[in-house]
């Protein structure tokens, strides 16, 4: 009988394994991994930044599952066996909740909320100008599952929406820049700049005071990435000296944010727990389960990881 183990820092796996013993039906084995020595001989693992020790047990794995759309908690690994398949997530619900927390950070600048909250402080009714879409030009970094839900949303409120990209295309109502060639004219239309890339070893960074002196004047930054494609201290100094109007952030290089660190203080900046798209457990059970069916079938599936391309 096929084994699948689910293994993540989860306080309830029990709520876990029991819907993909519920979604396998009973032609399926399905276990929680615990650290315990004991080998469970799984075909299938589904995994958050698991520890080595867990590829070193089980030696038959037919398909690594990530319990996320990002893999950079993953393929760096020492240990990840060579010719598994690792296969991340396909917007299992996040891309209309990113779409959400982007266009809610969005609407905060371009309708100027906060100025509003004030004025209800100070006992004030007074409109401000309507909005001009032409003024705030948006560029997504990434056109993936999150990153084209959160720009196709985005153009449909008829704001001028850009993605910036590795490989070349059209995308409808979209206007594409690609490649590193591509950056530069991507930044300079650019005042709201988003990102959705993937960690990776060409992306790592890429949030820095080069990428902030080339958007356009009031410029906000909002990092739904990975932190660590930010530098910090780049955006504190661009923040400081008036490059950056504002920024979100929702992802940070250590999580949680250390106590100490200058973000908390800013008022410029909006920070959440890494929470912009949650793992849902219904769509994300039923997504992983319909390819270990096709797998079975000897079919292919769709979200498989380019090791060598990171994402
Ligand atoms: P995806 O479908 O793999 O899309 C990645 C996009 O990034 C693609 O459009 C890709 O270009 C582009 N890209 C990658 N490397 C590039 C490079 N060097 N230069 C230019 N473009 C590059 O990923 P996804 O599912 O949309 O997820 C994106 C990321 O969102 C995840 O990796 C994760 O880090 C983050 N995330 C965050 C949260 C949160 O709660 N904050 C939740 C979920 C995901 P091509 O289309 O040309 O390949
Ligand atoms: C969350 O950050 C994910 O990568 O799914």
């Amino acid at each position: 009988m096929p084994k699948l183990i689910f293994a993540a820092a989860d306080p309830r796996p029990d709520r876990w394994t029991e819907l993909f013993k519920r979604e396998l039906g009973s032609a399926f084995d399905v276990a929680a991994w615990t650290d315990d020595g004991r080998v469970h001989g799984a075909d299938y693992a589904v995994v958050w930044r698991p520890p080595a020790i867990l590829f070193e047990r089980e030696q038959g794995l037919k398909a690594i599952f990530n319990l996320g759309a990002g893999v950079d908690g993953l393929i760096g690994q020492p240990g990840l066996p060579a010719g598994v398949p690792v296969i991340r997530l396909e917007d299992a619900g996040m891309s209309a909740q990113m779409a959400e927390f982007v266009i809610h950070q969005v609407v905060e600048h371009t309708r100027g909320m906060g100025v509003y909250r004030q004025q209800q402080r100070d006992g004030l009714w007074r409109a401000q100008r309507p909005v001009e879409r032409e003024a705030w030009p948006i560029g997504i970094l990434g056109l993936g599952s999150i990153g084209t839900r959160v720009a196709r949303c985005l153009a449909d409120l008829d704001y001028p929406v850009a993605g910036w990209v590795r490989t070349p295309r059209e995308q409808a109502g979209i206007e594409v820049f690609a490649g590193p060639e591509g950056l530069a004219p991507f930044l300079a239309r650019t005042r709201i700049v988003v990102n959705t890339l993937p960690l990776t070893a060409e992306t790592q960074d890429i949030m820095n005071g080069t990428l902030f002196a080339a958007l356009l004047p009031g410029a906000v930054v909002i990092n739904v990435g990975r932190g660590d494609h930010l530098v910090d201290e780049d955006l504190v100094r661009a923040i400081t000296a008036g490059r950056v109007a504002a920024a979100t952030l929702d992802v940070f290089r250590h999580e949680p944010l250390p106590p100490d660190h200058p973000f908390w203080k800013m008022p410029e900046i909006t920070l959440t727990p890494h929470v912009a798209a949650r793992t849902l457990r219904e769509e994300t059970v039923r997504q992983i389960v319909a390819k270990v069916r096709a797998l079975e079938a000897g079919e292919a599936v769709s979200g498989v990881v380019d090791l060598d391309r990171g994402y």
